[in-house]
């Protein structure tokens, strides 16, 4: 074989969309010519501390020489456990596993549940980017659709919902969950419902496909992220629930993979997990600085839709979100084009929740100009 023939051979990233961000950098080095400085509300990554609980907690456990169990320990599969019973309202039997972080499970779900070339992979019009490199990554196909009836006689396999939703904010009634579940258990498919914003709500309530199943959670799974409740972020600190069949297969896959979530972590998730009172303050910031950058930014003449729940205010001028972008980067502020997330979201910018009040005191006070 000739050094060029191994050359030529495709790699797995030739299956996958181009990295988005790239693409913004124009309109980040344009803002970042501020005389005040960058207001960056284009990622929605945490900037708030980590509460002291759960930093003492991973402390504590910072003299881990061993393996750590993939299932969990029993402390943390007993405090996701009661989470989910409380948090999540679900009565029938589940069984729950720890990820590390949520992306690399939805990046990986597919082809942990043995989903491959030929089969569907059904995921929202506008969403997170990773359900589609997840379908791609298994070599599958993707459709998307927000009504399922529009899918036709594909042999689907999996159906992403996700409920708040990043970046619309959009809240999925319980009828309509139900309906999702209704409809793939017919054709055999699994429902995966990312559920890491449901902590944050607004103005809806957000509920959990596992509270709108009854007794039987067969071919449903919820998936959860402490990175926004609890700013972990950085941690990696994650979990799935649902059908113990789903959860026992994901897991057996896991252990051979070697995804597996450090002991520290583990500990400070148990923390994380029996403590509301952090994350009902930093549910107060974001509600907060929502509050003010919903104001300002309606005054400036946007459009705000959905945004009922979650970290992000999805909003429009009535123009291409390419527009949008550069008219806040004049202004200094960044902002995630809609297009970023589907073809649906072209005339959307998401403007994310995730920035200290003195920047978005500063955002706020360069859209009233
Ligand atoms: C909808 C959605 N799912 C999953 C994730 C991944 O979060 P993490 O990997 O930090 O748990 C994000 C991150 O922004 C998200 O918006």
């Amino acid at each position: 074989m000739t050094p060029e023939s191994t050359v030529a051979q495709p790699g797995l990233s030739a299956r996958l969309p181009d990295f988005p961000w790239d693409r913004l950098e124009p309109a980040k080095a344009l803002a970042a010519k501020h005389p005040d400085g960058l207001v960056d509300l284009s990622v929605g990554t945490p900037v708030d501390p980590v509460a002291p609980l759960v930093r003492a907690a991973l402390t504590g456990a910072s003299d881990a020489p061993g393996y750590p169990l993939t299932a969990g320990t029993p402390q943390l599969r007993a405090a996701i456990s009661d989470w989910v019973s409380r948090s999540c309202g679900a009565t029938g039997e589940f069984d729950v596993l720890p990820t590390i972080g949520s992306k690399e499970l939805v990046a990986w779900l597919p082809t942990l549940l043995g989903i491959g070339p030929g089969d569907v992979v059904v995921i929202p019009s506008v969403c997170y980017p990773t359900y589609e490199v997840g379908a791609r990554l298994a070599g599958a196909t993707v459709v998307r659709s927000d009504s399922l009836l529009a899918v036709g006689p594909a042999r689907v396999k999996l159906v992403w919902v996700n409920s708040p939703a990043n970046p619309t904010g959009r809240v999925l009634p319980a009828e309509h969950l139900r309906k999702v579940v209704d409809w793939a258990r017919e054709r055999g498919a699994v429902v995966a419902s990312d559920e890491c914003y449901l902590p944050l709500p607004w103005e809806a309530e957000p509920v959990s496909v596992l509270s709108v199943c009854g007794d039987d959670l067969s071919g449903v799974l919820a998936v959860h992220s402490l990175s926004k409740r609890s700013n972990l972020a950085g941690y990696r600190a994650g979990f799935v629930a649902g059908d113990p069949a789903l959860v026992r297969e994901v897991l057996a896959v896991r252990k051979h993979a070697g995804m597996i979530v450090p002991t520290p972590v583990q500990a400070a998730m148990v923390a994380a997990l029996g403590d509301e009172s952090h994350v009902a303050e930093q549910r107060e910031r974001y509600a907060r600085r929502r509050t003010r950058l919903r104001e300002a930014l309606t005054a400036a003449g946007f459009t705000i839709d959905h945004s009922e729940a979650g970290l992000y205010l999805w909003c429009t001028r009535g123009e291409d979100g390419w527009d949008t972008v550069d008219w806040l980067a004049d202004r200094g502020i960044l902002a995630a084009p809609g297009e970023f997330y589907g073809p649906a979201g072209a005339r959307h910018v998401r403007i994310a929740l995730t920035a200290s009040d003195e920047r978005v005191d500063a955002a706020v006070a360069r859209l009233s100009r």
